[in-house]
């Protein structure tokens, strides 16, 4: 995580919003921001190191490396490409996917095609997003919603009926302008910089949530019959983290606990691909998830694209 906090107080000083308005609508209490300096691809390659060490995988070793992620560098080189010098994996393949907010789960899901079908051993997937360079920092209905951040994985093929039992992969074209990027005028975060000209989020925010509490339920009803698995299996859900409201909505449409399913808007807003990743990553660390636990992580984003797998931890 970038180690600049932007809190809903900093941005009471910078919109016309409060922190009660944020909170409640929103559950987000702060945001972590890259540095001016900092790219998605030096967020991405600290995220990729720690996986490899934690995976004891040797970087020499690594055959495929997948990064999602909306907010690359430049055009390219990849940041998959940026992420394979780093790390020194001289033998990998290596390219981006673009899923917005699904980018982790399309990420995960395409590795592990890889993996099923023998052509690659193991694959390292990373999800860093520098969302917050698409920010208008003078509209309040999308400045408060997101942040910066990265997150990782190392997939490797396991035995047994263990590891990404199903995949759900989704598309919805004719909803693509409720959220995209537009070439116009935004503020820049750092004020002394005058208005100028940049690309920036333009968003249906209401129209949106409506679709994303739909995409998601039917996405986790689909993905665990997929798995063979009934619903009362299911011990953990990660879902993407765009709103807390969104979350409760799910959950109630599902009849799922809330209790069951990780959260941490709160601290890091909507990190776009990255916020799986990161969120999968802290409820592992704070042992919310356990050997043997059903897992279903779900997500929908920009495109309109929603995903889900189901992993047996
Ligand atoms: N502070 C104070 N007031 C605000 C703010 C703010 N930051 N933003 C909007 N408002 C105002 C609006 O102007 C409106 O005022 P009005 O009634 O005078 O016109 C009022 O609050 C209510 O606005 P709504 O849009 O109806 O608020 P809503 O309850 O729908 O919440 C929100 C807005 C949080 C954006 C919600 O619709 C949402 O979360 N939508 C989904 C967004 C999302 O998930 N985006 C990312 C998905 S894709 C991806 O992740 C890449």
């Amino acid at each position: 995580m970038p180690k600049r906090v932007l809190t809903n107080s900093d941005l009471e000083q910078m919109v016309e919003t409060s922190d009660e308005w944020i909170t409640t609508r929103t559950g987000i209490r702060e945001r972590r921001i890259a540095g001016k300096d900092e790219k998605t691809s030096d967020m991405a390659i600290r995220a990729a190191r720690e996986a490899l060490k934690n995976a004891r995988l040797d970087p020499a070793k690594v055959e495929l490396i997948v990064v999602a992620t909306i907010s690359p560098d430049s055009g390219f080189p990849s940041v998959a490409c940026l992420v394979q010098k780093a790390v020194h994996a001289p033998h990998a393949a290596a390219f981006d996917v673009s899923a917005a907010c699904s980018g982790f789960l399309y990420a995960l899901t395409t590795a592990k095609q890889f993996l099923q079908t023998g052509l690659y051993n193991n694959a390292l997937v990373v999800a860093a997003e520098k969302i917050t360079s698409y920010v208008n920092w003078n509209d309040r209905n999308t400045c408060v919603l997101f942040g910066d951040g990265a997150g990782a994985c190392v997939l490797k093929p396991v035995a047994g009926r263990r590891g990404v039992l199903a995949d759900y992969l989704h598309a919805q074209g004719h909803f693509g302008d409720l959220m995209m990027v537009l070439a116009g005028e935004r503020e820049p975060l750092d004020q002394e910089t005058r208005m100028i000209l940049l690309p920036h989020i333009a968003m249906q925010g209401q129209e949106l949530f409506r679709v994303a509490v739909n995409s998601m339920a039917e996405a986790v009803e689909i993905v665990v019959k997929k798995a063979g698995l009934k619903f009362e299996d299911i011990d953990y859900i990660v879902p993407h983290q765009a709103n807390d409201r969104i979350i409760s909505a799910v959950a109630r449409k599902l009849d799922f606990p809330k209790e069951k399913i990780f959260i941490n808007i709160d601290r890091y807003g909507n990190m776009s691909a990255a916020s799986i990743a990161v969120a999968l990553y802290e409820a592992v660390e704070q042992k919310k998830i356990k050997r043997g636990d059903n897992v279903v992580l779900v997500t929908f984003g920009a495109g309109l694209v929603s995903a889900a797998n189901v992993v047996r931890w």
